[in-house]
């Protein structure tokens, strides 16, 4: 694992976007894994200046997003079939076409609807595979080593699949949620911890004193499903930014 230490989100932010400038103009038709939340934001924002600044071509761009919601409708301004939309298709000027969320297929199909809600896991996934893999998948992490959806326990080896949010992970985004708990849908699609090693660079973003110990944990700790992320010490090309504070309980 390569470990950047950065100055602030924009210092982060200005060498993803340049990392996927460069991969575009190799290869118009880039694949890009994308996250929600907080830490991605600044990075899309610098891709987005790049591109209108450099006038770089994105019309063949395609995307998948790492997770969703299961419950909520598309047009939720908090799924993250919205969120992707709003942060970074739109500002990017991304063909939406080109551009998949897990649970595109389900659309608001509740957990209930057990066979629609099996089969979109698998589905996800050979649709990565069919568009060649993912080039650059860029990963947030969680205060307890959670990528993706991907909380402590789950396989290192695991597909996209249905999973229970943990309930610390609906509290923490409970503030998307009129900060109501009980609004936070239950379950989600995630890509797995096997998808995710098969994307050809990842990039890990962390930011703030929170993340310090998921951090240590994943670079310097054992490789182990209690802490997901960690499973990037056996990814050939994984690079880890992080700020002071998300780096300040590394050796
Ligand atoms: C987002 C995702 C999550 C977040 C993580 C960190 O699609 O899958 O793993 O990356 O919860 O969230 P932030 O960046 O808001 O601290």
């Amino acid at each position: 694992v390569e470990v950047i230490v950065v100055r602030d989100e924009d210092e982060a932010g200005e060498i993803y976007a340049g990392c996927v400038a460069s991969l575009i103009r190799r290869k118009p038709d880039a694949v890009l894994g994308l996250a929600t939340g907080s830490s991605p934001l600044a990075a899309y924002r610098h891709l987005a200046a790049r591109v209108r600044a450099e006038s770089i071509d994105v019309s063949q761009v395609r995307g998948f997003a790492l997770d969703e919601y299961i419950g909520l409708p598309l047009d939720h301004p908090e799924s993250y079939h919205s969120v992707i939309h709003r942060t970074v298709v739109e500002p990017l000027g991304l063909d939406p076409a080109k551009v998949h969320v897990p649970g595109d297929v389900l659309d608001g199909a509740p957990l209930s609807d057990g066979e629609r809600v099996a089969k979109a896991g698998a589905a996800y996934d050979e649709a990565i595979a069919e568009a060649g893999g993912i080039d650059v998948q860029i990963l947030g992490i969680g205060t307890d080593g959670h990528v993706g959806f991907n909380e402590p326990g789950s396989s290192l080896a695991s597909g996209t699949r249905v999973k229970t949010l943990a309930q610390q992970t609906r509290i923490d985004n409970a503030r998307f949620f009129d900060g109501d708990v009980d609004k936070v849908p239950t379950h989600c699609i995630t890509q797995g911890i096997g998808t995710i090693m098969r994307a050809r660079h990842l990039v890990l973003l962390a930011f703030g004193s929170g993340k310090a110990e998921a951090v240590a944990e994943t670079v310097e700790g054992g490789v182990s499903a209690f802490c997901p992320a960690s499973a990037l010490q056996l990814h050939p090309h994984a690079t880890i930014i992080v700020d002071e504070e998300a780096a300040s309980r590394l050796r």
